[in-house]
């Protein structure tokens, strides 16, 4: 970022202004007070200092400029903070990455948001409507009245009622299409709620993304759940539902952890009862995105998936990426067969409460998983498991906590200590011996794929300097990278890029894209990727050209394979030289 801009920026913030939104100053000399949002206190410690511009508790010794302020206090990126305080400002952040594109981009995306919001309010009008009966039912029979003001629970009254709507309000079909609203069949559009139960999707800056749609009856020719598509606003690998209330919640009380569920209606019933620290990440694996998100809000998650056979292997998928980014992760194990809402609704909030504190850690509950998928009145049922339990506790760094679970396995199966110590060292050579093994031939293809990934995620640490793109193995790595270069000059979202992505394959595409990145990936590993792909295609190609030397004798093969071999050496000069 600019420093220049930024100096700009700061100037024409004002830290009075900026906090009074989120706390109630008082004057008291030449300086503001207030009670700390950011720890709980009954006497101001929190201190401005209008002058300086920097604020300071007395209290935790949180301190800082205004943007350290909006980070902290909207649980944002620094990027997001300068957002927010550049849009206060009324001036635009320099994106040196995009061209005039973006300012379009960002006037399409306010006016979708502005229909997007028109139309969460329509439907949730619609909901007192006479004609909604069936939806005022179901929401009773859900017991979910009290949360329909606070989730901004709305109703589709048909095919066309919410288009005619927004066409009243000035919208073409176009644009709601555009905000996953309508559809084309035949010659007409339609609403692709029609007849559901809305549940809106709103990010933690107040703005509506998306919509669920539950079908009121059960219906084998509908899903009964449709969910807005890929939007220029919402990208579900990066939202999670209700974040928006858990960031009130935070401001307001504090959070100390995170519970992540399923379902909107789990989501919807542990708020109905008292736990306001909940979201869903709504039926698909969590990303890094979201994760790194959630990391901006809390330390601690509580991971609350629905106690059957699905649910538990979401739950393991997800998971690691949680830890990745260093949050301590703890699995709620619900009882067979029942979701969140099912306990909350058979147990109570008490119940649920319980079953939160004797969650497990992420190994225990990888350990349990195990357990229950062999048959430990068989001998070797019960030996493979150990084996295999080992194996998931060899990946931990810290030899104590490998004790411990060592212990836990011990009192599974019954196996003495000793000889699972002396197992866990004999699997420590095994994984040694494995991984030595498929360094070799599988490398290039991972290294392949981690600098695409870089490259398509933007990823602060990879750059298209580096011109990798002729060593690249196949046509499908190629397509993938321009895509890429394409989108990084265009300033295209991710999901935009779909739209674009002619002749390539959707699999390898979106593997690539949803490349699990774990945080010690950087810039050295970016490089030492590039030089790989280069090495192995320069010495694939010397081969080749000494071959066809060795046969033709031609001075122009000889000329390229000199080529060839001064840019190895080159590189091996350089220290570029890896694998
Ligand atoms: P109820 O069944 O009404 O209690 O809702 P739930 O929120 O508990 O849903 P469930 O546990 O069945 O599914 C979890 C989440 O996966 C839902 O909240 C949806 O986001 C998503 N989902 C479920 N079914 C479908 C479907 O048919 N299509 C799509 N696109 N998403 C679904
Ligand atoms: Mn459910």
């Amino acid at each position: 970022m600019d420093r220049d801009w930024l100096d700009e920026l700061l100037s024409k913030t004002d830290l009075v202004h900026v906090a009074s939104k989120y706390v109630s100053l008082t004057k008291k000399g030449n300086s503001y007070w207030a009670c700390c949002p950011f720890h709980h206190e009954k006497t101001p410690s929190f201190q401005i200092n209008p002058d300086k511009q920097l604020y300071y508790c007395y209290g935790c010794h949180e301190g800082g400029n205004a943007i350290t302020f909006v980070k902290k206090i909207e649980s944002v990126e620094s990027g997001d903070a300068i957002r927010i305080l550049a849009d206060a400002a009324h001036m635009t952040v320099p994106e040196f990455k995009k061209d005039k594109n973006s300012s379009d981009i960002k006037k399409k995306k306010e006016r979708l948001s502005m229909l997007m919001r028109d139309a969460a309010l329509h439907y949730h009008d619609n909901l007192r409507s006479p004609s909604a009966k069936i939806a005022q039912q179901y929401v009773k029979q859900r017991q979910i009245e009290s949360m329909v003001t606070k989730f901004g629970i709305g109703f589709s009254l048909g095919r066309s009622e919410m288009l005619e709507f927004l066409k009243g309000k000035g919208y073409t079909y176009a644009e709601m299409k555009e905000a996953g609203i309508a559809e084309q069949s035949a010659d007409s559009y339609y609403d692709v709620f029609m007849n559901r139960l809305i549940i809106p999707i709103i990010n933690p800056y107040g703005s509506v993304v998306a919509f669920g749609g539950r079908l009121l009856e059960k219906d084998a020719k509908f899903a009964k759940y449709r969910n807005s598509t890929q939007t220029i606003l919402f990208d579900k690998s990066k939202v999670l539902f209700s974040l928006n209330l858990v960031k009130k919640k935070k401001q307001r009380d504090g959070i100390d952890s995170i519970i992540i569920t399923e379902g909107y209606m789990d989501t919807i019933s542990l708020f109905k009862a008292g736990f306001e620290n909940v979201v869903a990440s709504m039926g698909t694996s969590l990303t890094l995105e979201q994760a790194k998100q959630l990391k901006n809000y809390t330390n601690k998650i509580y991971i609350s998936y629905d106690g059957d056979g699905a649910g538990q292997k979401a739950t393991l998928r997800g998971l690691d990426i949680l830890e990745s980014v260093g949050l301590n992760v703890r699995v709620v194990k619900l009882p067979e067969g029942l979701d969140p809402d099912d306990v909350i609704k058979n147990y109570g909030a008490d119940g649920y409460k319980d079953l939160l504190s004797s969650a497990v850690t992420l190994t225990t509950f990888k350990i349990d998983t195990l357990a229950s998928s062999y048959d430990f009145d068989d001998p070797d049922g019960k030996s493979k498991f150990a084996v295999e339990a080992i194996k998931i506790i060899k990946k931990l760094d810290n030899p104590v906590e490998q004790e411990e679970y060592i212990k836990h396995i011990h009192n599974l199966t019954g196996y003495s200590m000793a000889i699972l110590m002396k197992q866990a060292e004999l699997t420590y050579e095994e994984e040694i011996q494995t991984q030595n093994d498929t360094k070799t031939t599988d490398s290039l293809v991972a290294a392949e794929e981690f600098v695409l990934a870089s490259l398509i995620n933007e990823m602060p640490f990879a750059d298209f300097a580096e011109d990798v793109f002729p060593h690249l193995t196949s046509e499908q790595a190629m397509l993938a990278y321009n895509l890429a270069l394409e989108k990084y000059k265009n300033g295209y979202t991710l999901q935009s890029m779909f739209n674009r992505a002619d002749g390539i394959n959707e699999e390898y595409i979106s593997k690539i894209v949803n490349y699990n990145f774990s945080i010690s990936d950087d810039k050295k590993k970016f490089d030492e990727c590039v030089s790989l792909i280069k090495r192995r295609s320069l010495e694939n190609q010397k081969e080749k050209l000494a071959t066809q030397y060795e046969q033709t004798k031609d001075f122009e093969i000889l000329k390229k394979l000199n080529n060839v071999e001064k840019q190895l050496k080159q590189m091996k000069k350089n220290g570029g030289y890896y694998g």
